[in-house]
């Protein structure tokens, strides 16, 4: 049930690929709570199809680009406005995808043209998709953008491969773009850290079944669902964290603040 808390606020979900997937989430809960959205994804993912069952089921329109493309991005962000009927008060970047990681390439022996493309996608593309939005003075004030990572960015998990590097890419850039954008036009850039789900994205890692069991062994309060991760997202876009900004935040159950769980010797 929605508690209004994005009543007149209009987005852009950028990133729900099937049912799986967090942006998905993130829109449906956006919805319920009384915001107008606009979908988007890479015209590659537009041919699963999807995507099209979640506008019909939100009453929301599907405007395709390719992320790392500002002409794609300049298209989507002034179809957004017009559909919308005016100015965004948030944005979620729900992007992640290496070649190196899909072709199981070890870490000391990884292609570097691949890994321009990993960094184009999962983290420059952050930066593309801000700076375009500012340029084109499409963000309200108070505005709130969010992009989605993962704790590889400050410890070493082995087959989270370049993505560990993605990562610690796309939260910088959150900080210092936050700066920028405070100053500017008072929009507020934050990162939200969340633990392994069951997705495309984050079944694509080696070892994932192993991991996520191991994940919610560590963390106290269990792994964090897509669902809790949509649900936090819907409150860093409400006006009740307006000073919040520059931030990574942990969405982990506790997992990022754990040593050593007991949990995990037992059996
Ligand atoms: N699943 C996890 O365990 C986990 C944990 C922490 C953070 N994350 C992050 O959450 C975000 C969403 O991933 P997910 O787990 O929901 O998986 P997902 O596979 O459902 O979503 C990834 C999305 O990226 C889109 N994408 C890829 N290339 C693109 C491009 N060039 N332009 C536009 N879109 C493009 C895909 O089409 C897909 O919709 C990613 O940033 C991921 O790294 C995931």
């Amino acid at each position: 049930m929605g508690h209004g808390l994005l009543s007149g606020k209009k987005g852009i979900i950028f990133g729900a690929l099937d049912s799986k997937s967090i942006a998905w989430k993130v829109a449906e809960r956006c919805v319920e709570e009384g915001a107008q959205i606009v979908l988007t994804n890479a015209p590659v993912a537009m041919r699963l199809g999807e995507i099209n069952e979640l506008a019909t089921k939100l009453n929301c329109q599907i405007v395709p680009a390719d992320a790392t493309s500002i002409e794609d991005l300049e298209n989507l962000i002034s179809k957004s406005m017009e559909i919308l009927g005016g100015k965004l008060d948030f944005v979620l970047h729900s992007i992640g995808m290496s070649i190196n990681v899909r072709k199981k390439k070890d870490y000391t022996d990884l292609n570097y043209e691949w890994m321009k493309t990993t960094f184009d996608v999962s983290a420059i593309s952050f930066h593309k998709v801000m700076q375009t939005a500012m340029k084109m003075d499409a963000m309200n004030e108070w505005g709130s953008i969010l992009a989605l990572t993962y704790i590889a960015a400050q410890r070493t998990f082995p087959d989270y491969s370049e993505m560990a590097e993605s990562k610690a890419l796309l939260e910088s850039f959150a900080r210092s773009f936050g700066y920028h954008w405070a100053k500017k036009a008072k929009v507020r850039v934050n990162t939200i850290s969340q633990s392994p789900t069951v997705t495309t994205a984050g079944s694509g890692v080696k070892g994932f079944g192993d991991f996520f069991g191991y994940a919610d062994k560590m963390s106290p309060l269990g792994n964090a669902s897509a669902d809790a991760c949509a649900d936090y997202c819907v409150t860093m876009f409400s006006d009740m964290t307006r000073m919040v900004t520059m931030q990574n935040l942990f969405h982990d159950g506790g997992f990022s603040s754990m040593g050593m769980a007991p949990e995990i010797l037992e059996d």
